[in-house]
């Protein structure tokens, strides 16, 4: 065999293992968080964790590299808290780990080994909303709704950090206890995006639970 043959042969087996990939691929990325990772579970061992959602101690056996937001879709089939980027971009994925919120597209499921988790289903309930719920309802706070289970995740710690006199990047004096002002609440919730750009009805949404405006 001389070396053209060996070129001519080369470039074919590249050809048909780049077809090959793309087929499979789409299928892969075609199947659930779930499936993808009983796929791959051959070249992993599962791991326990427990840890509190809404209240309800929750036993876990999983993939240790599940995020916290798949651990909570699912396999716990809370589905209130929603996948944007999953990327750490958005902010659809917010929930609230011992009253802190995070991204949880951003943390693994392993690492809440006997923390307390809210998420939007454990904040309130349809006859019972919480204060922040029926704010959001009363000022039109949301347009599709995507965003919105991580908007109020949020917006509930925030007015906490306020009241923690935790500043943020616009407090004026860091030393001083921050006030509930409009810039503050715009400031803290940039990290939840809104592609309906309900902003301002969100910041009046939560100035009427911080009690700066009825
Ligand atoms: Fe987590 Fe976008 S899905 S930040
Ligand atoms: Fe549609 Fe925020 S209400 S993305």
């Amino acid at each position: 065999m001389n070396d053209t043959d060996k070129l001519r042969i080369t470039r074919r087996d590249v050809l048909m293992s780049s077809a090959a990939v793309s087929v499979v691929i789409p299928i892969m990325s075609a199947l659930p968080a779930e499936a993808q990772e009983a796929s791959s579970s051959s070249r992993s061992s599962r791991m326990s964790v427990s840890f509190t959602v809404n209240g309800v101690n929750r036993d876990l056996d999983l993939d240790p590299r599940t995020t916290l937001l798949d651990s909570l879709r699912e396999h716990l089939h809370l589905t209130g808290t929603k996948k944007g980027c999953d990327h750490g971009q958005c902010g659809a994925c917010t929930v609230l780990v011992d009253g802190m919120r995070i991204n949880s597209c951003l943390s693994l499921a392993l690492m809440h080994e006997g923390d307390n988790i809210t998420t939007i289903e454990g904040l309130g309930t349809p006859e019972n909303l919480h204060p922040m719920q029926a704010a959001f309802i009363k000022h039109d706070g949301y347009q599709c709704g995507y965003c919105t289970p991580g908007q109020i995740c949020s917006a509930v710690a925030v007015l906490k950090e306020i009241e923690a006199d935790i500043p943020s990047h616009v407090s004026a004096d860091v030393a001083a206890a921050p006030q509930v002002t409009n810039l503050e609440m715009r400031e803290r919730m940039s990290g939840n995006i809104c592609r309906c750009g309900a902003y301002s009805n969100i910041a009046e949404a939560m100035a009427e639970v911080a009690g700066t405006r009825s």
